[in-house]
């Protein structure tokens, strides 16, 4: 379907989310009218762009047709932030936190020593199972972080194994110091921003440093972040997640793309994240992961920042693919409106990308698209833990249904 040299029209649209507002009528919400909303609407894709759009009425004839009978049609859900190659599972590290025990960072190293002991054909099957789910969920762009290697071949090879899957690929050598570093933090560092960075490099577009007791400090931080960008690569921090502390003020003070987690804001973080070109990326997953407080999207919002929400899929803290689950927890529990929520999660993630070309949907751009069996985007966080993505096309092709093994 919508093969090149084909074409599909996507009919009937009841609400057609488009995140571009340009021409359309004043809604009585802001964050309504951001969503570039169009009732009754078409979409034609062809050649894996959009070729089309427009109102129902007016649709052209196109190869194929897909009635939408009403239902709403948004732009892919755009992942920021992502930890997909890594081998084996914490489930019992997550029974014991829903048993009382506190989350820490040194469960990192349980991935590390799965990870290292996977082959590459491993790696890259666990890889192409969460990026099958994560199409399905109707995220279209992605990225992936390393991490889960920590040895200059084992980082080198998560960058490489990810880079087979998306062009949004971050070298997260700065995860954790790993156990044969523990007796020396300034060996690992000089290895970290030498050789591992420049083996990773060629395949990554960004680098992130986990910015929180019990990974990295701030004067560590800094030091990778000027060495990552001297090597070409954008910047990303996971920055105050599990207390107060300098991630956010050093992912602005580095112009980052995006500073992630935000669960633990001061005043002048807020506002120092809000003047500044860094996205504030909110990921409740995490948090409904380590049975942790949320954060206050609302204060960011309301200061002028912007928000993106993203999956944070990794085996610790977050095993979700889910970006529906992410905006019903924004909704919910973090103080944004559904609106807000799915601007967040499509076109705020695709600031946070640095991406122009994804999270909105407008003629000549990817043919990225989601289809809810339901009438309206709100539906999202409305009907929470239901499966809503009735179709997803990602560069105008169909995601196909998951294949279950027969009983
Ligand atoms: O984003 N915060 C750092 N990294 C992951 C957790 C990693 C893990 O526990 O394996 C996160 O939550
Ligand atoms: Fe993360």
């Amino acid at each position: 379907m919508s093969r090149p040299g084909t074409s599909l029209l996507l009919d009937n649209v009841g609400e057609l989310v488009t995140n571009d507002p340009e021409g359309t009528a004043p809604a009585d919400d802001r964050d309504v009218w951001a969503l570039g909303v169009r009732r009754d609407a078409a979409v034609v894709l062809a050649g894996g762009r959009i070729a089309w759009i427009g109102p129902a009425s007016a649709a052209p004839a196109a190869d194929a047709r897909v009635d939408c009978g009403g239902r709403a049609l948004l732009p892919g859900f755009v992942d920021s932030h992502a930890h997909l190659v890594f081998a084996g599972d914490r489930a019992r590290e997550y029974a014991a936190r829903m048993s009382g025990r506190r989350y820490a960072t040194g469960g990192i190293r349980t991935t590390v020593a799965s990870t290292r002991a996977a082959s590459d054909d491993e790696l890259r099957a666990n890889v192409a199972d969460l990026v099958g789910e994560l199409l399905r969920s109707g995220v279209t762009t992605f990225e992936v972080k390393s991490g889960y290697g920590l040895t200059v071949d084992d980082e080198a090879r998560s960058c490489r194994l990810a880079a087979e899957v998306t062009d949004e690929v971050t070298f997260l050598g700065a995860h954790v110091v790993p156990p044969e570093w523990a007796g020396d933090r300034g060996g690992y560092l000089d290895l970290l921003t030498g050789p591992m960075l420049a083996a990773a490099a060629p395949f990554a577009r960004w680098a992130d440093v986990f910015v929180e007791r019990g990974a990295f400090d701030a004067v560590e931080a800094h030091v990778l972040l000027e060495r990552a960008a001297a090597a070409g690569l954008g910047l990303r921090v996971h920055a105050n997640q599990l207390g107060p502390g300098p991630g956010a003020a050093l992912a602005a003070a580095h112009g980052a793309a995006s500073a992630d987690h935000c669960t633990h804001l001061s005043r002048t973080d807020i506002r120092t994240l809000a003047e500044s070109g860094t996205v504030a990326t909110l990921l409740p997953a995490a948090e409904l992961g380590t049975r942790s407080a949320f954060p206050d999207a609302r204060r960011l919002l309301r200061a002028g920042a912007t928000v993106a929400l993203a999956t944070d899929c990794n085996p610790g803290t977050s095993y979700t693919t889910s970006m529906p689950l992410c905006i019903a927890l924004a909704v919910s529990l973090m103080r944004m409106t559904p609106a807000e929520a799915l601007w967040a999660a499509t076109a705020g993630g695709a600031a946070a990308l640095r991406r122009s070309d994804v999270g909105h949907l407008v003629v000549d751009g990817p043919a990225d698209v989601v289809l809810l069996d339901a009438p309206s985007h709100v539906h999202l966080a409305y009907r929470p833990g239901v499966d809503l993505v009735a179709g997803v096309w990602r560069a105008g092709t169909r995601v196909p249904p998951r294949s279950r093994l027969e009983p």
